[in-house]
């Protein structure tokens, strides 16, 4: 959290200030010293007059827990409302209450911005269920919840970032706008220049090609696997599917990484695993009471915290697809979809699956060949039977990532790429498996599903910054 980073070094700064000092408000609250002539910005949470004191408790989204003004009822103006911006300057003392370290006693109070709170969608002290507040997506990330959501994603981010730079991988830039469909399965948002933008009325293309946006990083990673070897990207992503699902987004952000030099399913199995594990500690041990929130009062039935801890303590499990179709045929409950050999695993079929398995994590591995992508390496166990595929499944949510060691035999990739008819537009792709091929593999982690699932949210709107506006335009 903010102040966990660069608290301390203002709080020196400031001992060492005569002058009024800055804070933020996780700085205030976590400070040793008491401290002269500070200034404190934020929004208002709660407002209560007393006959001889005034209570403030500000936030400015650093820290889930809000400061404490306390100032004479002479500074009370009929702007000083929840919801209203305001800077506090005073002094910032040890407070007698035992819920807080520190409090500031206010000199002045000035109102920034007022806020008409008769309009304003949060009401002070309302737990808005997330329903309610999927509604003002512009003005959501004021409430606890989505404060707390949103401080957790940025920590995760980090640590992402942290995991793979830590352990020898180079981060690329991606393209967003491309040509290719990776995953080859059509969900493609075609880009073209407004009828404005547009040079002539004969150009049909501006880049003369169709272009969309991108589905995974992954095509653009593995050029740049033949270069350093291990690489990762976390982008947006863009998937014209069904968004009304509470686990797709038509937009929604990627991890992936690539591996070059590695001929094993179970060394890219090692890393989703240990990425998990690691993302989630750090995210456990920096936002401890961020969350607190989920676990104790969005999901408390899930009892997600007491899962995760002993997740994090144990093994992932594997199954072959084969397995897992057994599985399934033994089971006594009827599915909606009967389960085949040969045919996409649902929703209901990987419900049963985590839970057949403990409620843990499941990789489930070698998937028929004819069910995934060109890209997947040929397991060669049967006349183009199985691939060497990997999706780790978990509880509640199903399927988590996705990936494979890839084809990088050239006589193999050509005739998959042959018989599909991508011949041509995959020549570049081609010229990988000529120029110093290597085994490689990878995997994509979808972020907001990981969010949903360290959190136990049900919807994927709510581990988003921004949900669509519900009826109208984009935000
Ligand atoms: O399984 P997917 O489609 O894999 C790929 O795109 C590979 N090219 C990744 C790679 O190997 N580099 O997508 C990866 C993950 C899924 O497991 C899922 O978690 C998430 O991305 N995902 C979505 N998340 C939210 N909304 C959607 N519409 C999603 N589609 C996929
Ligand atoms: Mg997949």
């Amino acid at each position: 959290m903010l102040a966990a980073r660069g608290g301390w070094r203002a709080l020196r700064r400031c001992a060492s200030l005569p002058r009024a000092a800055r804070l933020r408000v996780a700085e205030a609250l976590r400070a040793r010293e008491p401290a002269e002539a500070v200034t404190v910005q934020g929004w208002v949470r709660s407002v209560r007059s007393q006959k001889e004191v005034l209570f403030l408790h500000i936030n400015d989204g650093s820290s889930l827990e809000h400061l404490q003004v306390v100032a004479d009822p002479s500074l009370e103006n009929r702007d000083l409302t929840f919801g209203s911006a305001v800077e506090v300057q005073g002094k910032l003392v040890k407070s007698p209450h035992k819920m807080q370290n520190m409090e500031l006693q206010a000199e002045t109070i000035r109102v920034v911005g007022p806020c008409d709170i008769w309009s304003f969608p949060l009401k002070m002290k309302e737990r808005h269920p997330l329903e309610y507040v999927r509604q003002f997506p512009h003005l959501r990330c004021r409430s606890n919840t989505l404060g707390s959501l949103l401080r957790i994603r940025s920590e995760a981010t980090a640590a992402i970032h942290s995991f793979f730079q830590d352990n020898g991988y180079m981060h690329i830039h991606t393209p967003i706008i491309t040509s290719n469909d990776c995953e080859g399965a059509g969900e493609l948002f075609q880009i073209e220049a407004s009828s404005e933008a547009r040079e002539s009325a004969e150009k049909t293309h501006f880049f003369n090609v169709p272009a969309f946006l991108t589905v995974s990083g992954q095509l653009h990673l593995e050029v740049m696997a033949g270069a350093f070897t291990h690489v990762f990207t976390f982008g947006p992503t863009f998937r014209a599917e069904n968004s009304q699902s509470r686990r797709h987004l038509a937009e929604f952000y990627m991890v992936e990484a690539e591996l070059s030099f590695t001929e094993s399913l179970q060394d890219i199995m090692q890393v989703m695993e240990d990425l998990f594990k690691t993302v989630t500690s750090s995210v456990l041990s920096k936002c401890p009471r961020d969350v607190e929130l989920f676990h104790k009062y969005v999901a408390p039935a899930r009892k997600t915290k007491d899962r995760l801890e002993q997740i994090l303590k144990s093994k992932f499990m594997t199954v072959s697809y084969s397995e897992a179709v057994e599985i399934l045929k033994r089971a006594s409950q009827t599915f909606t979809f009967k389960p085949e050999w040969g045919c996409d695993l649902q929703t209901e079929h990987e419900k049963y699956l985590v839970k057949h398995c403990g409620e843990v994590p499941v990789f489930v591995i070698n998937y028929p060949y004819d069910l995934k992508p060109f890209y997947m390496r040929d397991n060669e166990d049967g006349p183009q039977h199985t691939v060497a595929a990997v999706d780790l499944l978990v509880p509640g949510i199903g399927e988590l990532c996705g990936g494979s060691l890839r084809e990088e035999r050239l006589p193999f990739l050509e005739s998959r790429l042959q018989r599909l008819g991508l011949t041509d537009a995959y020549q570049w792709y081609l010229d990988l498996r000529k120029f110093g091929s290597v085994p490689h593999g990878g995997f994509g982690m979808g972020f907001e599903r990981y969010l949903q699932y360290i959190l136990g949210v049900d919807n994927i709107k709510d581990v988003i910054p921004f949900p669509r506006f519900p009826h109208s335009c984009l935000l």
